[in-house]
């Protein structure tokens, strides 16, 4: 197989390890200086991927917001905002969405195979459309994304999606936001599902760093030998 893209798992989580609130709509774990952190990785990366769920429930624009970040990657020869790439299996997703509607880059969707028909006529005029296989394989999605010119990778979730990255041995650094505070609704989605991970009581992943940003705490974990403190 392949080369596949530097990739960097991105996730906040309450207190009892809660990515949302179980209802419909974003829950903000970040605060501002952290969402302006989250904002410089994501101008560092060439694409940016999360869920069809999140698509649905956030409706995240997944664009570079600050102006001086923009300016450089313009300066480097780069869109403004790197691509973004989203994963389904139905196809349930509108060309309205924010994914589609912002930003000066290329979106990607991969599909399951018996929904790429349905995908191609709601998309076609806001995106490319990949057969991804049945279910979509992530580790053939990251080789194709590194044929793609695809360099380095951000995930930004949901769980199904990180679950699968790490289970799958395909992330080099994880950065795990924790908020202040408690969601205790078990309705709610957790940062991973069940699944065989490579980091267990036996195998322990690598703490690279822990960085107070008020009132959150980012923890950097090394997931590969790529991983280098500046990379
Ligand atoms: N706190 C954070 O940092 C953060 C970040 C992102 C998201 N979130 C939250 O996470 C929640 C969503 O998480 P989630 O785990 O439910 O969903 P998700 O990982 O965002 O997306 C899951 C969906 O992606 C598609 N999918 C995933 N793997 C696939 C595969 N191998 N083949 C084909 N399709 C695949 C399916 O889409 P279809 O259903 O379209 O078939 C599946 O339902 C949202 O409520 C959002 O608020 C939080």
């Amino acid at each position: 197989m392949g080369e596949r893209p530097y990739t960097i798992l991105s996730c906040g989580m309450s207190l009892d390890g809660y990515l949302d609130a179980a209802g419909d709509g974003r829950l903000v774990l970040s605060n501002e200086a952290d969402l302006e952190r989250v904002d410089a990785v994501r101008a560092e990366c060439d694409a940016i991927l999360v869920g069809a769920a999140t698509v649905r429930n956030d409706n995240p624009r997944l664009v570079v917001r600050s102006r001086e970040l923009r300016q450089q990657r313009r300066e480097r020869g780069l869109g403004e905002t790197p691509m973004k790439v989203t994963i389904t299996e139905r196809a349930d997703l509108d060309a309205c969405n924010s994914f589609f509607a912002t930003g000066d880059s290329e979106k990607l969707v991969y599909c399951a195979s018996p929904a790429v028909h349905a995908a191609r006529r709601r998309l076609d005029s806001v995106a490319t459309v990949v057969d991804g296989g049945q279910p979509v394989d992530m580790a053939l999605l990251v080789h194709d994304l590194f044929d793609r010119g695809v360099r380095r990778l951000m995930v930004e979730g949901g769980g199904r999606v990180h679950t699968q990255f790490l289970t799958a041995d395909l992330a080099d650094e994880l950065h795990l936001v924790i908020a202040p505070f408690f969601v205790g609704n078990s309705r709610a989605h957790r940062f991973v599902g069940d699944g065989a991970f490579p980091w267990h009581p036996g195998r322990r992943a690598e703490l690279a760093e822990t960085r107070q940003i008020g009132d959150v705490v980012l923890l950097r974990y090394a997931l590969s030998s790529r991983f280098t403190a500046t990379s």
